[in-house]
């Protein structure tokens, strides 16, 4: 079965929008297979038009396949490195703290990035390949072996692979891989400009 099938089985809306938004979920199921750029080529075509304030694109991708891809297992954690050793992609997500245009800060670079690394991910599950992300790493290791220059955030990690079988991994994640529920909206959506902050 398809990754968004597994999800529109499970997950209900609670009115109508594209199935683009809830058959989108974070397997950790992946076969392993390798993927060509022309494969992964999509999913970042998909990042190019997210927005961002002042248009700057603050989104930058290092990704890591092949024997690359040893070096980027070495960042993570030992929870994802179990799973991740499936993937045929690692990827490390920066963003541009300043504005090309100016130099001046750029507030909303982390969020603009935010949504950039959404576009990647519903293209991926779109297309049935796993994109699943991660703060699970050292950010410390990859802004050294990487050389991350001061100006540039480093956000987060994900993964790309092609969709497996559960039975692949190790009981425990199994028993994990299943697409997770959501609040209501009401828990974070007031309507009448008042907030309840817990
Ligand atoms: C920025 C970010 C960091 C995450 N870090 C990890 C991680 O280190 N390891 C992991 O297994 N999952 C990680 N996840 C996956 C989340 O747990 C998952 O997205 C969340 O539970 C919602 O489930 P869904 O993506 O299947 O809808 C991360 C997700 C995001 C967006």
């Amino acid at each position: 079965m398809k990754l968004t099938a597994q999800a529109k089985k499970i997950r209900k809306p609670t009115t109508d929008i594209s199935p683009l938004f809830y058959t989108r979920w974070s397997p950790r199921a992946m076969t392993g297979e390798s993927l060509t750029r022309e494969e992964l080529l999509p999913l970042f075509e998909a990042a190019r038009w997210a927005p961002s304030s002042y248009n700057n694109q603050p989104w930058r991708f290092i990704i890591a396949t092949a024997e690359q891809k040893e070096k980027f297992m070495d960042f993570l954690g030992d929870f994802n490195k179990q799973w991740c050793k499936n993937a045929a992609a690692l990827v490390v997500v920066c963003s541009a703290n300043n504005f090309t245009h100016n130099g001046q800060p750029a507030i909303t670079h982390s969020f603009d990035t935010g949504a950039a690394w959404m576009s990647v991910a519903l293209e991926g599950a779109r297309r049935n390949l796993v994109v699943h992300g991660m703060q699970g790493f050292e950010y410390d290791k990859v802004k050294q072996t990487l050389q991350i220059p001061n100006n540039y955030t480093i956000e987060a990690m994900f993964a790309i692979g092609k969709f497996a079988k559960k039975s692949i991994l190790p009981k425990e994640m199994r028993e994990k891989e299943v697409p997770s529920s959501r609040k209501e909206v009401n828990e974070f959506v007031n309507w009448d400009g008042k907030f309840e902050w817990q």
